[in-house]
């Protein structure tokens, strides 16, 4: 398996997706993008990521973590833009098919994303899911502070890395970035925590568009 070349999606998995987001982006100045996309994620992500966050906060939470340790504005967008595809894919805590189906939400984010984002964001929207098999593989004591629910998708997403897989993903530009954001993400689960508003960030993302 590699992991630097974009997968065609299936046409079981681009029926889930919604286009309404990039629809709307496609035209409109920077600001107006970040409008659209900013107001997408406040409406579609009430739904709850698991038992303790929503979708946003989750996403809040990341980013916050990503801001608090100096990363750079593609880094912190990408943090807040990681499971953008779980929103695009409508993929929640109420389903009960989420996390049984693997709708590859990575990449389904990536993929969206690329039209109006550089690859330093996208990349580690993409490599998110395997960066978790990566850590899993090369350092025993990651997998057991997993979340329950993140053990469980972690088998469905393929589980431990190969040499020639962890060589592969080690090729990857921004590779560290997605082995970071990953760290992050599996600590932007905290109930109730009190983040920066999405407001905060709006300048950030919009000096990343492309
Ligand atoms: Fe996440």
């Amino acid at each position: 398996m590699t992991f630097d070349k974009k997968s065609q999606l299936s046409s079981d998995i681009e029926k889930y997706i919604d286009p309404s987001l990039a629809q709307e982006m496609t035209s409109g100045t920077a600001e107006q993008k970040v409008a659209v996309l900013f107001r997408y994620m406040e409406k579609r992500g009430q739904s709850f990521y698991d038992e303790v966050v929503t979708q946003l906060e989750h996403a809040l939470q990341c980013a916050a973590l990503a801001q608090q340790n100096g990363a750079s504005a593609t880094l912190i967008t990408g943090a807040l833009l990681h499971d953008v595809g779980h929103i695009i894919l409508d993929e929640h805590n109420a389903d009960r098919a989420f996390l049984d189906t693997d709708l590859t939400h990575e990449e389904v984010g990536a993929q969206y994303m690329e039209p109006f984002f550089p690859e330093a964001v996208t990349t580690p929207i993409r490599l998110h899911v395997p960066a978790k098999r990566y850590l899993c593989t090369t350092d025993a004591s990651y997998h057991d502070g997993l979340s329950e629910a993140s053990k469980r998708s972690f088998r469905l997403q393929g589980g431990i890395m190969s040499d020639e897989e962890r060589n592969a993903f080690e090729q990857i530009p921004h590779f560290q970035d997605a082995l970071t954001l990953r760290r992050w993400d599996d600590l932007a689960k905290v109930k109730g925590l009190e983040t920066a508003a999405l407001e905060t960030y709006r300048d950030i993302v919009q000096q990343c568009l492309i």
